[in-house]
């Protein structure tokens, strides 16, 4: 059989017609055969691990000058960024396992630290391993007293999630070396420090806003016990966490941990690959987890909630959601077409943090919502289940935590994720600088005229707080006044 060869764009061979795994139509199996419809030209496009290289779709051309064909995919809904060994996701089947460990048996075997370890370094660690782990963390807590000094400089009523962004940013200025991305001790070193000081920082934004003297981290208490410590120690020389508190927030944050190419992990890489230092590439994270669309859905859940009242209004708040005036935040996922699986697991663990704390009397309300609307036609058919975020904020109400400390609370766990992922992204040979195409769709070669003779073709923005209704007169802004 003739052999017929194609270079790929990439400048690989993609060879058609070989006489072994081929179709009767002689073609390999483990390729796509795309006929041109533009040109009448044939090419084939070799199948790997179920996924096609959008690059080899460039050598489709309708002539020399044309640049060649792209993949277009606005929100990556169907495209692979990267390969990765840390999370698998199935979210038909409602499956998530770090590092083929499944997410239930890590809940009830494991602590944070451990699977922390088990992300970044691939394995759960030995004792003498994970003694030395935990060493490393727990003496890597403290922040430069110039952080406490930084947290200081924000409004009392900052969001925590913006204090957090600002100071885990802030980290690459007191670790210059971070920069040195090629250097194994510096990665390490930085992953460790980020993992240790993201509970402070958190710690230190919470009590910023609450007026209260920031408490620096305890060395003889464990990873989550020392953050409770940092959250609520008043006037006792030694806080004592509750160790069933202690557990739930570890089990917590096991689930929390990591979750593949979500939005803030994306943004870690995309920003990583650019070869900035960690702590920069991380901040991208915890930016990206402020949005109510990602870690900001938990504060939502309990805001809509409030709002909701009673279990008697939740047939005319689903009726909104049905009529597109209100979103049921907590619910529905990209990935997960089934129950979130930590939504499962976190369900189980709330009555136990109730038991401590007294119930959160929006529970109630949660259970029945979810209740009906997995009765519902509108969502059955979406596929839309409960995600991590529809219960957790209820242990985090119970915890006497602030909404806007929620998300804050999810972002200390996906530290080690974020970590993982930019470690594994670096020592991808394949890795490159992100960078996305576009499909062009602005004017062309505009003729430019003089600031005189223009019309003013824009109209600027005039609803409340736009600066075009502001009067000079008036003096500053409340906000740039106080
Ligand atoms: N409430 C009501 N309808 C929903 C919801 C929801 N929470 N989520 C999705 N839908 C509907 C959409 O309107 C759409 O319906 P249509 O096809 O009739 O237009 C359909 O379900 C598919 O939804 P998409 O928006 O296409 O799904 P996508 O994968 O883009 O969005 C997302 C996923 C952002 C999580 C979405 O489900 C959502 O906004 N949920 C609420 C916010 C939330 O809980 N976010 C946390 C996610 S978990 C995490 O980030 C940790």
């Amino acid at each position: 059989m003739a052999e017929q060869e194609q270079q790929d764009a990439s400048g690989g061979v993609l060879t058609r017609g070989d006489a072994e795994g081929v179709t009767p139509q002689g073609t390999a199996k483990d390729s796509l055969s795309v006929t041109d419809n533009r040109t009448g030209e044939q090419y084939e496009v070799e199948i790997t691990d179920g996924t096609v290289k959008a690059m080899d779709f460039r050598q489709m051309k309708v002539d020399e000058d044309d640049f060649g064909l792209m993949a277009y995919d606005p929100a990556f809904t169907n495209t692979a960024h990267c390969r990765s060994d840390i999370t698998y996701i199935d979210g038909e089947a409602g499956v998530l396992e770090y590092r083929g460990y499944p997410i239930g048996r890590l809940c009830e075997e494991s602590t944070y630290l451990e699977v922390a370890h088990l992300l970044i370094y691939g394995e759960l660690p030995n004792q003498d391993q994970l003694n030395e782990w935990i060493f490393e963390i727990t003496h890597h807590t403290f922040v430069h007293e110039n952080i406490k000094k930084f947290v200081e400089g924000f409004r009392y009523d900052a969001h925590p999630m913006g204090m957090l962004l600002a100071t885990v940013g802030a980290l690459s200025t007191f670790y210059p070396d971070a920069i040195n991305i090629d250097d194994e001790t510096e990665r390490h070193m930085a992953g460790v420090r980020m993992i240790a000081k993201m509970p402070t920082l958190a710690a230190f934004a919470y009590r910023h806003n609450l007026g209260l003297p920031y408490i620096y981290p305890d060395n003889d208490l464990g990873y989550p016990g020392n953050f409770l410590s940092m959250m609520y120690k008043m006037t006792e020389t030694k806080y004592e966490p509750d160790p069933r508190l202690e557990r739930a927030l570890d089990v917590l944050w096991i689930l929390h941990a990591d979750h593949e190419q979500n939005c803030s992990t994306a943004a870690v890489r995309s920003v990583g690959s650019s070869q900035v230092d960690p702590y920069s590439a991380v901040a991208a994270g915890v930016a990206a987890l402020y949005g109510p669309l990602h870690g900001g859905a938990n504060e939502q859940v309990l805001r809509m909630l409030e709002r909701i009242e009673t279990t008697d209004n939740i047939p005319d708040f689903l009726e909104g959601v049905k009529n597109r005036d209100e979103k049921l935040m907590g619910f529905g996922h990209r990935v997960y077409k089934n129950y979130d699986p930590r939504a499962e697991i976190i369900k189980k663990h709330v009555d136990e943090v109730f038991e401590v704390t007294g119930k959160n009397p929006k529970l109630d309300i949660a259970v029945e919502l979810e209740k009906r609307a997995l009765d519902d036609d509108y969502f059955a058919e979406r596929k839309l289940y409960p995600n991590v975020d529809f219960y957790s904020g209820l242990i985090y109400e119970a915890l006497q935590l602030p909404k806007d400390m929620f998300t804050v609370m999810f972002a200390i766990p996906r530290t080690s994720g974020w970590v993982a992922q930019w470690l594994e992204m670096t020592q991808d040979e394949e890795t490159k600088i992100a960078r996305p195409r576009q499909v062009y769709s602005g004017a062309r070669q505009r003729d430019y005229q003089p600031v005189a003779d223009r019309e003013q073709k824009v109209d600027p923005p005039t609803g409340v707080g736009a600066t075009t209704v502001i009067d000079p007169a008036a003096g500053p802004t409340p906000s740039e006044g106080r």
